[in-house]
């Protein structure tokens, strides 16, 4: 498969993100409708699915042989990475698009054969598109992003759900505090595609969670790789896209030394 091939599919993946936006847009006069999935914390809305759905049946039309995996399991069971896969989250930050109405984006990535070929991470109220083609460069709209520079804790601005630092199931938060601590400044903004977004475009220097599924992490998997970022499970390990995993995005030599000196310690 060559250049052209993912060029054609970029092109309409940029289309459809924009159609899409326009479908969210203009749901902002309408009533929605808001249900929890797992707990309260947990929302889904009616635009959630049909956002899916929209891009489940272009891609169905114009690329009949690629399967989608989407967070509302509108697409097909994937357990596999064989062929073109489209890794879908049509609205990641349901939660700000509910109370915000904006602060959230659609985040799509495209593997071929397990690997990263486009991924697109839309902030459809700022407008912003942060896209990347595997060995094409990762960019903010038209703007090219440029390579991740190390960089020490103490410099860093570093991102993490305040959660993760009470009491929960999946890490001795005692481990997570420090980090907190040293960090020149911690925000949280409540979507992880726009949080490895911001990653790969230096707003950022790192972002951290216990529990992702591959359609949050998916786009922000390639962005990452074309600016020399690193994006792993919390010990380092490479991210499954068929399962959940914890999650360590970051500038290169920040990431070994928040596993060295804070996760493994
Ligand atoms: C969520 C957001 C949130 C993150 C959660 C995700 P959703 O995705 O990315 O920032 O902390 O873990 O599940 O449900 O809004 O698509
Ligand atoms: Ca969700
Ligand atoms: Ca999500
Ligand atoms: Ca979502």
């Amino acid at each position: 498969m060559d250049q052209q091939y993912w060029k054609n599919i970029d092109a309409h993946a940029k289309i459809w993100i924009h159609q899409a936006a326009n479908l969210i847009k203009d749901s902002f006069t309408d009533e929605l409708m808001v249900e929890f999935k797992s707990n309260p914390s947990d929302l889904v809305t009616n635009m959630d699915v049909k956002i899916e759905k929209f891009f489940i049946e272009q891609i169905h039309a114009t690329f009949p042989d690629h399967r989608i995996l989407g967070e509302e399991g509108v697409g097909e069971e994937i357990t596999s990475l064989e062929g073109t896969v489209w890794i879908i989250d049509p609205i990641d930050g349901t939660t700000n698009f509910v109370h915000q109405q904006r602060n959230f984006a659609i985040s799509i990535g495209i593997f071929h054969e397990g690997i990263g070929m486009l991924g697109y991470i839309f902030d459809v109220v700022g407008g912003e598109l942060f896209h990347a083609m595997k060995g094409n460069g990762a960019y903010v709209n038209e703007k090219a992003l440029k390579d991740l520079q190390p960089i020490t804790l103490e410099e860093a601005l570093f991102s993490m759900n305040a959660s993760w630092v009470t009491e929960n199931r999946r890490i001795d938060y005692r481990k997570l505090a420090p980090i907190v601590k040293a960090a020149r400044g911690i925000r949280s903004f409540g979507s992880a595609a726009l949080e490895l977004a911001y990653v790969a475009a230096g707003r950022i220097d790192g972002y951290l969670s216990m529990r992702l599924s591959p359609w949050d992490v998916a786009a922000g998997i390639v962005l990452l790789n074309e600016v020399g970022g690193k994006a792993t499970t919390i010990e380092g390990e490479p991210l499954s896209l068929l399962n959940e995993n914890t999650l360590l995005a970051s500038k290169p030599k920040l990431h070994e030394n928040i596993i060295k000196e804070y996760i493994n310690k």
